[in-house]
């Protein structure tokens, strides 16, 4: 059975006092769904965010890696330094990192394998930006990014593999795909998984959502049969709102 998760992506927010007094607000919540929660703080707060939950049942998670062991890449954290300081998952392929540092497919390609090689699991984000949706082509954009990032994978790769679609038209404008939307494209990459790796591995695939993803908005997006789980950014911010999505399963 494939999970629900929800990850909460901090983004470029909260300085080491902010992620403290955070962590201190989402170790008061209580769960009441069976989802898995991640949250993903900024490089510099990772070790002190994996110590202080270490003892919960919330992952901490990094939003980015490099994809090289180590060398002369300066200003870039490779995946062994994430491990060394607790971290097992990795976002990669957020639409902003595509958009403002050029990640390309074949840059994340290569992410993605280091990722792997390490033993990590990845969260895949990809999505299409407006114009592809008003032309009708996000199913071609959002085919060509998983494509080209991972269908070069072996099937046992996608255990380590959880996908998150995100509309790039949805994140932090506060307009939300409809649940339809989200559930037609959804159904959409479980089939492009399927023609490829067959509909064993296609069905195991955690597929989140993730734009504008709110308390209001969780409940009925997350009941869509192929939504699995939501990347939340600004409702990630508030432990009260990030838990009361957590609970929306
Ligand atoms: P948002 O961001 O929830 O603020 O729209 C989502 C994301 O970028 O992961």
């Amino acid at each position: 059975m494939r999970k629900n998760i929800v990850a909460g992506n901090w983004k470029m927010n909260n300085d080491l006092a902010q992620t403290e007094s955070l962590l201190t607000d989402l170790k008061k919540q209580t769960q009441t769904s069976i989802a898995e929660v991640m949250i993903a703080p900024a490089f510099t707060n990772l070790y002190p965010a994996f110590q202080a939950l270490k003892s919960t049942n919330i992952e901490v998670i990094a939003q980015n890696m490099h994809f090289a062991e180590n060398g002369a890449y300066t200003g870039e954290v490779s995946g062994s330094m994430l491990k060394s300081v607790g971290i097992e998952t990795v976002i990669l392929g957020h639409s902003e990192r595509r958009e403002y540092f050029n990640e390309t497919d074949e840059i994340l390609a290569k992410k993605v394998d280091a990722a792997l090689a390490k033993g990590m699991r990845v969260v895949f984000c990809f999505g299409e930006v407006l114009e592809d949706r008003k032309s009708n082509n996000q199913e071609k954009i959002v085919e060509n990014q998983i494509k080209n990032a991972l269908f070069h994978l072996g099937p046992a790769a996608f255990q380590n593999i959880i996908l998150a679609y995100e509309p790039v038209w949805a994140i932090g404008t506060g307009e939300t795909a409809s649940p339809e939307q989200a559930q037609d494209m959804h159904a959409f990459i479980r089939k492009t998984l399927a023609t490829k790796y067959g509909a064993d591995i296609a069905e195991e695939v955690s597929i989140l959502y993730g734009g504008s993803v709110k308390p209001a908005n969780a409940e009925e997006i997350f009941s869509k049969p192929d939504v699995d789980g939501g990347l939340i950014g600004g409702a990630s911010l508030n432990a009260d709102d990030f838990f009361a999505i957590v609970n929306a399963f």
